[in-house]
């Protein structure tokens, strides 16, 4: 497939075949990830693999942050939401919490941040590219007290992405964007 289609076959997967994915895969798309561009080789990223049983205690920890968003957390429609959330995140073969560590100067750290991000796409395409797919979520979850210390990640990392891999059941329609033209200006003199 060509690069470019490649990365439009990209979709948000939400739902997923009972399968796991095994170490071997993920470890060779982190190793794809860490090939991002990053100023100064300062490979500002970090990787929380998460799988098994611990993978079924951060689903219902997103499904308790889903709920807790409700003006009553304790309704039928938030338990209903949560309980959506809980699952979308229990059937994935595994999830990769993605943080990039922080930096005291303002430049540096905007273009860490930025590496973060070109990691976490180069994640997802080699994954799309292996047939998995991946959803790229941050959500109510990214915010819950109950992440970090589950996961051990440290207090300042800044979290840039929670992606849920595994393979597709249904892939969406495409979501259609601005043409490229609109928002784009060619200078030539
Ligand atoms: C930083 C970031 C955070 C996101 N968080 C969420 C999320 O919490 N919930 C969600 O439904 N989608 C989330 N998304 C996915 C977008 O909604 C999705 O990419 C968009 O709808 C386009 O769909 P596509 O990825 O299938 O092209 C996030 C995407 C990014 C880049």
């Amino acid at each position: 497939m060509k690069g470019t289609e490649l990365v439009k076959s990209r979709r948000s997967i939400k739902e997923w075949e009972p399968l796991g994915v095994s170490r071997e895969t993920i470890t060779a798309l982190l190793d794809a990830a860490v090939h991002a561009p990053n100023h100064h080789l300062s490979q500002p990223w970090r990787f929380t693999v998460v799988m098994g049983d611990a993978k079924e205690r951060l689903a219902a920890a997103r499904g308790r942050a889903k709920a807790s968003g409700f003006q009553d957390p304790t309704s039928a429609e938030a338990h209903s939401a949560g309980e959506r959330a809980r699952a979308e995140m229990a059937g994935a073969g595994a999830v990769v919490v993605v943080t990039c560590v922080p930096v005291a100067d303002p430049i540096r750290a905007r273009e860490d941040l930025c590496s973060t991000a070109a990691a976490v796409q180069n994640f997802c395409i080699a994954a799309c590219g292996e047939g998995l797919g991946t959803f790229w979520s941050t959500g109510p979850l990214a915010g819950s007290p109950e992440l970090r210390p589950m996961l051990e990640i440290p207090e300042d990392d800044i979290l840039v992405a929670i992606i849920m891999l595994g393979y597709p059941a249904s892939v969406p329609p495409v979501r259609r964007r601005k043409p490229a033209a609109e928002v784009t200006r060619w200078v030539e003199r």
